[in-house]
């Protein structure tokens, strides 16, 4: 009997779904169910076989405990949409965190990949492959870079950056200066670049020649400047430091340091950059243009993919040899991000995104004015939005996220001072409304 054979008997005789393997039912789940109206008795069924809690105590069995997850197994995307084990829906303001920015299940990019994974799923970089030269010359064509390094996350891009200005700097110069508040990863010398001491706790000593200069403050970046710094590295907008944009004035004052000290500029773009904040990088409506650049999270819509972008001249320091990655510039996530940018980049797209990103700011400040005790402002750029929280607000913060999961929506609480939405760039007034909507009940709650 074949696993349909088996799904269809079990819904007619409800004692047989105990024949159903996980794997089949799986299967069944996401191709029968889902698209054919289930009924409450199909999700009867489903809960009893593949609920959220079956699956959530079989996972906290099985996983390191590295994350706080919410109580529910995702098993299907669609656009905005996300759908649980048990059947419930819910509006995705997270987009996993800012990585699926075309939505979930984009048929393009479906199509791209299955397309890819049906001819070469991999090659070791000793190779040449087409998806990886379409990508870079891409990127390229559309920023000030001139060479690409594909590698497979926002941690590894930020590595490679690390690696990049100290191998281009001349010997003794090895000294990085990020800002407080910042996010750069979770390796060991991303954790150190980062700006957070909550993320430094308990893997000291971190590698050497790290320094944190306190946020907005020029003067105190200048002191920490000395013969051994090689670069400074920041986010154009801290995005897990919650949605705190670097004033123009600000960045342009870093630019000037590096100029004047002759450091390397290096953006990190893994949560800006990709349409984010409605243009396909941040520098381009700032004004300032970095020496290196680093990108990921949205670049393949959701397949494991990150860049450094830089000039012809800096790239030089690579060699043969200095640096790698196995699966960095994988055909398959390569081919995922072409048809990324590809539709990025079509006409209209990023204009789209800053109109929606000026249009949730606008509601969320009319929120701010609702209610008052609780939210100061809302700010961020594009959609890379964040409703700051008062004083009294963040001691809500987690309570606010809770309880809109609890409605239906996915968003998060970011360096415990503002709520943070990157919804899909795909998301529509009518869903931001909802979102809205449902935060305004929230509020009153709390
Ligand atoms: C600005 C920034 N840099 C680096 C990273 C790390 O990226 P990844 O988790 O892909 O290593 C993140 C992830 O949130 C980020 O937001």
């Amino acid at each position: 009997m074949g696993a349909y054979e088996a799904f269809y008997l079990a819904i007619l005789k409800p004692a047989c779904y105990v024949f159903i393997s996980d794997d089949n039912f799986h299967k069944i789940f996401h191709k029968t169910i889902l698209f054919n109206n289930p009924t409450p008795y199909d999700f009867a069924r489903i809960y009893v076989m593949n609920s959220n809690k079956k699956l959530k105590e079989r996972g906290d069995k099985v996983f390191v405990g590295t994350y706080a997850r919410y109580p529910a197994a995702m098993v299907k995307g669609s656009g905005c949409r996300l759908f649980d084990a048990d059947g419930r829906e819910y509006l995705d303001f997270m987009a996993g965190i800012a990585v699926c920015a075309l939505g979930h299940a984009h048929p393009k990019i479906t199509e791209a990949i299955c397309r890819q994974a049906g001819e070469l799923v991999h090659v070791s970089n000793l190779y040449y492959t087409l998806p990886q030269i379409e990508l870079a010359e891409m990127i390229i064509a559309h920023s000030f870079g001139e060479k690409l390094f594909l590698c497979n996350s926002g941690a590894e891009a930020n590595e490679a950056a690390i690696k990049l200005a100290r191998i281009y700097s001349s010997a003794g110069r090895y000294k990085i200066i990020s800002l407080s508040g910042s996010f750069h990863g979770r390796t060991l010398a991303t954790v150190a670049a980062t700006g957070q001491a909550k993320f430094h706790k308990g893997f000291e000593p971190l590698p050497e020649g790290f320094l944190h200069a306190p946020f907005g403050d020029l003067s105190a970046l200048e002191q920490m400047i000395d013969s051994s710094t090689c670069a400074i590295l920041c986010e154009p907008l801290q995005g897990e430091g919650g949605v705190r944009p670097l004033a123009k004035d600000y960045l342009h004052g870093i630019e000037a340091l590096c100029k004047k000290h002759d450091l390397l500029l290096i953006f990190d773009e893994i949560q800006t950059g990709m349409g984010r904040t409605g243009s396909l990088f941040a520098y381009e409506q700032l004004g300032v243009q970095p020496d290196i650049m680093t990108m990921a999270k949205a670049l393949g819509n959701g397949l494991p993919i990150g860049a450094l972008l830089t000039s012809e001249k800096i790239a030089a320091a690579f060699v043969p040899g200095t640096h790698a990655s196995t699966f960095g510039g994988n055909p398959v996530a390569c081919a995922a991000a072409v048809a990324t940018l590809k539709i990025m980049l079509a006409d209209g797209f990023l204009a789209d995104v800053k109109r929606k990103g000026d249009y949730f700011r606008a509601e969320l400040q009319a929120l701010a004015q609702q209610f008052p005790a609780i939210l100061s402002s809302a700010r961020g750029m594009g959609l890379l939005v964040g409703a700051v929280l008062t004083e009294q607000g963040v001691a809500h913060g987690t309570e606010i996220v809770n309880k809109m999961f609890d409605r239906g929506f996915l968003m998060n609480f970011a360096g415990n001072v503002a709520l943070r939405f990157v919804p899909p760039l795909i998301v529509t007034t009518e869903e931001i409304d909802q979102l809205v909507a449902a935060l305004a009940e929230v509020l009153a709650e709390v």
